[in-house]
């Protein structure tokens, strides 16, 4: 697709698929902290997290999704502001959050760590109060100096047109904004036009009633299912009339636009999802020279806590495993296959390698491009 092309499809995918309502109280709250950072000559991070829904009706009962809770945005945005960023969060509604993350009910829900004191007063356990209160001091000097703004959405839709808003606010900070795209991105979307207005009906109730679209209802409706099944299907046969069958377009891949125009100075941070460990690496590096950004971070669904993949531009790829007891693979470190994912979560976070690692490409990206500046 030629610069044009894809530019025609950008402006067709943002004027047809309606803004989220709150765009423009979202982009009026990241701009004031943008510039309030930018004034302390902060470095702002955006980090995208969670995953995006593909509504299959306007009046949505029914949706698409993916697994993504949100753990890698979450636990990146807290290495991020350990180290200093200033963090916009955009984020998958009710997904995990900084810092509550490590309260939510499936990991440690906060009553069990309640209990009523002899005064009646509600207290921490005393074994737990320690941790707790790391995890509280952390939130609060976040919350105290307006360090991490959270920005929910929750559509693939509402996505697109935040990630625009935030990356076209985030360009004048030049090579020192940072975009870590981690959001788990739907790949293939209903568009507006061919979208049920109402909840999509498992009868022929509505042509029934109306039939040839009247607004008035028929006065004697024929209310009795289709009988039309087809001849290929053996058990169990569904009548034709039952099936939903769902004809979804690609979403256009907004990656070139951000890197060519939403933020070009910026460094852009993508992830690569597969399940597959053949072809990580190659669709990682594949995307890096297709989009020309400036880090992909591979990862297997299956290991995606136990190691990632550094593929950057001009360098070695680079594996980061978090410790492992009995050590990693044979003597090359090869990658986990994902029959070889360990059980549970493993007990040093892979954020806390991740992080410092981009972070130190990102001072590689401000000085190349201050060197850049000077010529
Ligand atoms: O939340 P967790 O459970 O912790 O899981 C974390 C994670 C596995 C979701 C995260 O680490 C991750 O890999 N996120 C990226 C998932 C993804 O969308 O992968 P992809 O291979 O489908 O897309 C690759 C890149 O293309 C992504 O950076 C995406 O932002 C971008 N993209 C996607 C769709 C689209 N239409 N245009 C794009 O530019």
């Amino acid at each position: 697709m030629s610069a044009k092309e894809s530019l025609q499809a950008e402006d067709a995918y943002f004027a047809s698929n309606p803004p989220p309502k709150q765009l423009a109280a979202h982009t009026t709250l990241a701009e004031a902290f943008i510039t309030q950072h930018a004034a302390a000559n902060r470095r702002v991070v955006l980090v995208t997290s969670g995953g995006t829904t593909v509504p299959l009706e306007k009046n949505t009962v029914r949706f698409i999704d993916n697994f993504s809770a949100g753990t890698r945005g979450a636990t990146s945005a807290e290495y991020f502001l350990s180290a200093g960023y200033a963090v916009i969060f955009l984020h998958r509604q009710f997904s995990l959050l900084p810092y509550s993350r490590h309260y939510s009910h499936s990991t440690d829900c906060l009553l069990d760590l309640l209990h009523e004191d002899s005064d009646g007063r509600v207290a921490v356990r005393p074994d737990d109060s320690v941790r707790i209160l790391d995890v509280l001091r952390k939130y609060q000097s976040a919350r105290r100096d307006n360090m991490l703004l959270l920005l929910p959405f929750v559509t693939i839709g509402d996505y697109l047109h935040e990630l625009r808003s935030v990356a076209r606010l985030m360009a004048p900070l030049g090579s020192s904004g940072l975009l870590y795209l981690a959001a788990a991105v739907s790949d293939f979307f209903v568009p507006p036009e061919r979208l049920s207005e109402h909840k999509i009906q498992s009868t022929n109730i509505v042509e029934k009633l109306y039939p040839k679209n009247t607004s008035s209802p028929s006065p004697s409706p024929q209310i009795e299912d289709e009988e039309t099944f087809d001849n290929f299907d053996a058990s169990p046969r569904v009548p034709r009339s039952k099936r939903l069958i769902i004809d979804l377009d690609p979403v256009p891949k907004f990656l070139k636009s951000l890197v060519e125009g939403w933020a070009p100075l910026g460094m852009i941070v993508s992830f690569k999802l597969e399940t597959d460990p053949r072809i990580l690496v190659h669709k990682a590096r594949y995307s890096l020279e297709r989009y020309q950004h400036h880090l992909v971070v591979g990862n297997l669904l299956s290991t995606r806590k136990w190691e990632v993949v550094f593929v950057a531009p001009g360098r070695e790829d680079r594996w980061l495993r978090v410790a492992r007891h009995g050590g990693w693979g044979d003597a090359e470190g090869r990658p986990l296959r994902p029959d070889e994912a360990p059980e549970g979560d493993p007990e040093e976070e892979i954020e806390a390698l991740i992080i410092p690692a981009v972070a130190e490409l990102h001072d590689a990206h401000i000085a190349k491009s201050k060197n850049g500046e000077k010529k």
